[in-house]
């Protein structure tokens, strides 16, 4: 698809520094990316440094809310936005059950102002692309996957948001025929993530020798991703994926939260063997379940690889060895992004 000015919202956070990254390294895309982000505490310029310098012309960033109606459709007209790829998002659901209110406005209001402003640009828009989660599927008992064909039956303030983001998207397909495509994607991880997250923050706690929360009893299910091939995944619906239509992009890795745990620290006890001796398992602690913690999640994506051909590249055991000697290697991005605010968020949630 020909895109010539694409506005990526949230393109500071993991997903989006990670899409943004991928898009530009490749050789056929010819368009300009203006990124929008408010850089909440999960938005980290720092995450796309070198990106304006290594391709110029081709990258702009704009610090905006995407709740601010008017710099909406200001950075819409000023840089005669064609297409969107939408991440921008609260997206921490321990957070959300805390705090659902900004939540509720950037996930939904936010969501209703990007699309507002792209009909408001007529026969000149190309495509809206959105994205979002398996969570507003629900949850799963140990057999089964979910299909696009799945209802939504959303449990968390989160998944509640964005399965509501996810209704405008489909309205506005079907009421104004805006061009949409929507992918609905399992956990993903990789480089760049905040250490809120579970995989970022059991790699930095084992490294420092902190309790690993584990909660309730470690055996909830989720489907792993390597993020470069989510974002692989997004570029080639943008780029044939069929107007109007849902995508899952799932990674095939089912794993057990407390067997995810166990094997990232026996990755850190390999690469950094602990002062002591003995197994960083051992820090592994069980503490209180998340309220309403969806059981089992998991992804049938048959229609995506049926039709683009897509399918994870990357296996999830060096994936996640990746991953793991990436957190190691970027103390330095660790600590810079542990502001206060995060520390006042470990301290609410964990007791510490
Ligand atoms: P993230 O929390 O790392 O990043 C979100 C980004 O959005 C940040 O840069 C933040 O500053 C920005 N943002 C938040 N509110 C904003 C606002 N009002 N205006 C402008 N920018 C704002 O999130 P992520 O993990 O990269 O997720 C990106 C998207 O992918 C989200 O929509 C999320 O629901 C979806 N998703 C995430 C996963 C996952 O495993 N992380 C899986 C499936 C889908
Ligand atoms: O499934 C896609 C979703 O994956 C995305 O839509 C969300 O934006 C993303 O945050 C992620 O949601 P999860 O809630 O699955 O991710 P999280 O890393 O918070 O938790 C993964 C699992 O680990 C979940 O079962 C809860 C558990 N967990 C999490 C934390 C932070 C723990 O056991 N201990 C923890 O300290």
């Amino acid at each position: 698809m020909e895109i010539d000015n694409l506005l990526v919202t949230g393109g500071c956070g993991f997903i989006g520094s990670n899409f943004i990254r991928h898009l530009l390294s490749r050789p056929d895309f010819g368009g300009r990316i203006i990124n929008v982000d408010s850089l909440t505490y999960a938005g980290n310029p720092e995450n796309l440094s070198g990106v304006a310098g290594a391709r110029p012309g081709s990258y702009i960033f704009r610090n905006a809310d995407i709740c601010d109606t008017a710099a909406m459709r200001a950075i819409f007209a000023q840089y005669g936005i064609d297409a969107v790829c939408h991440f921008a998002a609260e997206s921490h659901v321990d957070r959300s059950i805390l705090r659902p209110g900004s939540f509720i406005q950037t996930n939904i209001v936010g969501t209703f102002n990007l699309l507002e402003a792209a009909r408001e640009r007529g026969s000149g828009f190309r495509l809206f692309h959105h994205i979002s989660t398996d969570e507003v599927y629900g949850s799963l008992g140990p057999a089964g996957a979910f299909t696009e064909e799945t209802p939504y039956r959303p449990n968390s303030p989160y998944s509640a948001s964005k399965a509501s983001s996810d209704h405008l998207v489909r309205a506005y397909h079907e009421t104004y025929g805006l061009p949409t495509t929507l992918s609905n994607c399992s956990n993903n991880y990789g480089p760049y993530q905040f250490p809120e997250k579970l995989i970022p923050l059991v790699c930095i706690n084992a490294l420092e020798g902190k309790p690993l929360p584990v909660y309730g009893d470690g055996r909830n299910v989720r489907d792993w991703l390597y993020v470069t091939d989510h974002c692989e995944a997004i570029r080639q619906i943008m780029a044939r994926g069929r107007r109007g239509e849902t995508y899952n992009v799932g990674g095939q890795a089912e794993m057990e939260n407390i067997a995810l745990v166990e094997m990232i620290c026996d990755l850190v006890d390999e690469f950094v063997p602990p002062p002591g001796g003995g197994s960083r398992r051992g820090l592994i602690t069980f503490v209180k379940d998340r309220p309403g913690h969806d059981r089992r999640y998991a992804i049938d994506f048959a229609k995506l690889r049926g039709e683009l051909g897509w399918s994870p590249a990357e296996s999830f055991a060096s994936g996640l060895r990746k991953t793991v000697r990436w957190y190691i290697d970027n103390r330095a991005w660790c600590e810079r992004v542990r502001s206060g605010e995060y520390r006042s968020w470990i301290r609410e949630q964990y007791g510490e």
